[in-house]
């Protein structure tokens, strides 16, 4: 009798969830079914689970909101339903609509033989939008399919800044020999884990005796001398070069070699040029001054704005400096702000003179777990970071194994490189105009 009574609760609950409802109704009638211990029908389970994958879809429809709070939220949500009903993991990524990037919580209690479900819905997403907001999630997801067309998906992201470091993590699994170049240029990344991802797989990968391949990791090594995990990955790098040179830079591992070792790099260096006479290594840290060093020549005045726009977004300015999700500071009025010299030395040098609310933080949990970006808040109790996807962690002080701020900008270093005098004046007429 009382089974009977709590089915129809159910049903009744469940008509009120229509296209038309708000997700906050949605919400009200999924919370108030947590509380309904009954066994569900087929029927009413798959719905249930639909009205979880459209919440996602109506908030994007109606142009709303989500609130911080709205991730955890629905977490909590959906696991209370999973409990009181296991069918709705089992049938949620077959549902309608199934793989916008907010879905990935749903993951949590999907049964492994479901999973390449789950996957496939999240590609066919990716495959038609065009506009597909990429999360680290969603490579990581994707990420676990073995099937070739899926990790093209994700090699056609290793441009996309928001997610570079993730793909790199993934792609880094099981590296290609192809993929190699893919690989150095990870070796500049802003994020410690993408670089070691990096050295990772260029590790798996044949040695190489590239000179342009010896010159990138020297000037990787040169830049990891910040910490621990820094020490520990510059160890990588220098293995790697010893590896591939089959050569020995009396280079000391270990604790005692945590400090600078100038002559041990040095000892490379003066290696490379004995053995490449003729190589010269395209940019390092010099290159900043290559630019400031010509300014004097250029000739201003015959700077065009237009051309200067379409550079910007040649150069992938626009990736951070426009838009809705934009990761650096405005660039209104910089120009006026800065003088001339200044405002180049800002872009071909980020890390000169950059502002403690864009340095990155880096933190590694006691679990293992490392999280990096800016921080948003931080107390006794714990600290928060905000990554590149926008994405907040909050993680207690006391699960804090180790925390550094890296001294480099968000912003990448060597911008610039190819660029020449009147393309200095483009972009220079360009953002005098904002
Ligand atoms: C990966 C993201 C990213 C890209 C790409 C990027 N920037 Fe930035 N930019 C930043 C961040 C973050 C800062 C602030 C921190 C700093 O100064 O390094 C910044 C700072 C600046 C500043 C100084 C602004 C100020 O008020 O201090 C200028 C000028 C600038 N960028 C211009 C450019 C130009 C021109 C390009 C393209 C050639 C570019 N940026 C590409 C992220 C980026």
């Amino acid at each position: 009798m009382l089974g009977t009574v709590h089915r129809d609760v159910i049903e009744k609950l469940l008509s009120r969830v229509t296209a038309k409802s708000t997700p906050a109704d949605d919400i009200h009638c999924l919370v108030a079914l947590t509380k309904v211990a009954a066994t569900r029908t087929n029927p009413q389970s798959a719905a249930t689970a639909l009205a979880l994958v459209n919440l996602d879809i109506k908030i994007r429809l109606q142009g709303l909101k989500q609130d911080s709070n709205w991730h955890d939220r629905i977490t909590e949500l959906y696991s209370e339903l999973s409990r009181i009903d296991p069918v709705v993991p089992e049938v949620i990524a077959e549902q309608q609509g199934f793989g916008q990037p907010g879905h990935v919580l749903f993951l949590q209690h999907i049964p492994e033989d479901k999973t390449q479900t789950a996957i496939d819905g999240f590609a066919n997403f990716v495959k038609t939008d065009v506009d597909y907001e990429w999360s680290n999630d969603v490579v990581f997801v994707i990420g676990r399919s073995g099937q070739a067309i899926h990790k093209q998906l994700i090699r056609d992201q290793v441009n996309n800044l928001a997610v570079q470091d993730a793909v790199l993590m993934v792609m880094a699994r099981s590296p290609q020999p192809e993929d190699r170049m893919i690989y150095l240029d990870g070796l500049n990344s802003t994020q410690l884990r993408a670089v070691e991802a990096s050295v990772e797989a260029i590790a798996k990968l044949p040695r190489s005796n590239d000179p342009d391949e010896q010159h990138r990791l020297l000037s990787a090594a040169r830049r990891l001398h910040n910490d621990e995990p820094e020490y520990k990955l510059r160890e990588s790098v220098l293995r790697l070069l010893e590896n591939n040179n089959v050569q020995g830079f009396q280079f000391v591992y270990g604790n005692d070699g945590h400090n600078e070792q100038t002559e041990a790099l040095t000892r490379v260096e003066s290696y490379l040029k004995q053995r490449y006479p003729d190589f010269k290594p395209s940019l390092d840290g010099n290159a900043a001054d290559q630019v400031l060093n010509v300014l004097h020549e250029v000739e201003w005045q015959k700077g065009d704005s237009t051309r200067g726009e379409n550079l910007f977004s040649r150069l992938s300015c626009t990736r951070c400096h426009s838009g809705r999700k934009a990761l650096g500071p405005d660039l209104q009025g910089v120009a006026r702000r800065f003088s001339r010299e200044d405002l180049f030395a800002a872009i071909v040098d980020p890390n000169r003179d950059i502002s403690e609310r864009y340095q990155l933080t880096t933190v590694q949990t006691k679990s293992g777990q490392v999280f990096s970006g800016l921080v948003v808040n931080e107390s006794v109790g714990g600290i928060m970071i905000r990554d590149s996807d926008h994405k907040t962690y909050r993680i207690d002080s006391e699960d804090i194994d180790v925390k550094f701020r890296q001294r480099r900008s968000l912003m990448p270093d060597g911008l610039l490189k190819n660029v020449g005098d009147q393309d200095l004046a483009d972009l220079n007429a360009y953002l005098r105009k904002l």
